[in-house]
C-alpha cells in the first residue's frame, strides 16, 4: 500500500496534530493503525519521532499529545522527550496571509527542530523489537 511504502522510506516522523476531545483526530489514528499492520511488519518500528500538538485553546493540545505518545510507546517509536511542544492560542501566531507572525514561536520552533534533527541522527539505527 502506498502509504506504508512512503512511511518506510522516511528517516523519522514528526507528528503535528490538533486535539479532538482530548485525543487525536480519527484520521491520524487510522493512519497509525494502517501503518502498524500486518502484525510484526509495522512501518513505525524504530523510527525516531516527535510530537507537536496545536490548538486554538490554552492547553495546547496536551491531551492529544499524550494520547498519541501512548500508541507510540507500543509501536516502538522513540519519541523526543524535550522540548515538549504544546502550541496553544495557535491562531494568534499567524497574520491574515497565514505567515508566521510570532518571533517567540519562531525561536521555540527552531530550537524544537534542532533538537529533533539531533534525535533522528542519534536514533536512526534503533530497530529493536
Ligand atoms: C470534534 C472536535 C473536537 C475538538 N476537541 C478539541 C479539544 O479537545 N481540545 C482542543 O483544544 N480543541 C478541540 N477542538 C478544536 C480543534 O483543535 C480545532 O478545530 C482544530 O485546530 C482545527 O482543525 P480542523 O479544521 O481539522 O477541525 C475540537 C474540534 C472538533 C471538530
Amino acid at each position: 500500500m502506498e502509504f506504508r511504502e512512503r512511511v518506510k522510506a522516511f528517516d523519522g516522523i514528526l507528528f503535528v496534530t490538533p486535539e479532538y476531545n482530548r485525543s487525536v483526530p480519527v484520521v491520524l489514528k487510522n493512519a497509525i493503525d494502517v501503518g502498524s499492520r500486518p502484525y510484526r511488519k509495522s512501518v513505525w518500528n524504530g523510527k525516531p519521532g516527535a510530537v507537536m500538538s496545536v490548538s486554538p485553546g490554552m492547553i495546547g493540545g496536551f491531551g492529544a499529545n499524550h494520547h498519541l505518545r501512548q500508541s507510540l510507546v507500543f509501536l516502538n517509536v522513540p519519541v523526543l522527550q524535550q522540548p515538549e511542544a504544546y502550541i496553544g492560542n495557535a491562531s494568534a501566531l499567524f497574520d491574515e496571509s497565514s505567515n508566521l507572525a510570532s518571533d517567540s514561536f519562531r525561536e521555540f520552533g527552531t530550537k524544537f527542530m534542532q533538537a529533533y534533527a539531533l534525535w533522528v541522527e542519534t536514533n536512526t539505527c534503533s530497530k529493536a523489537q
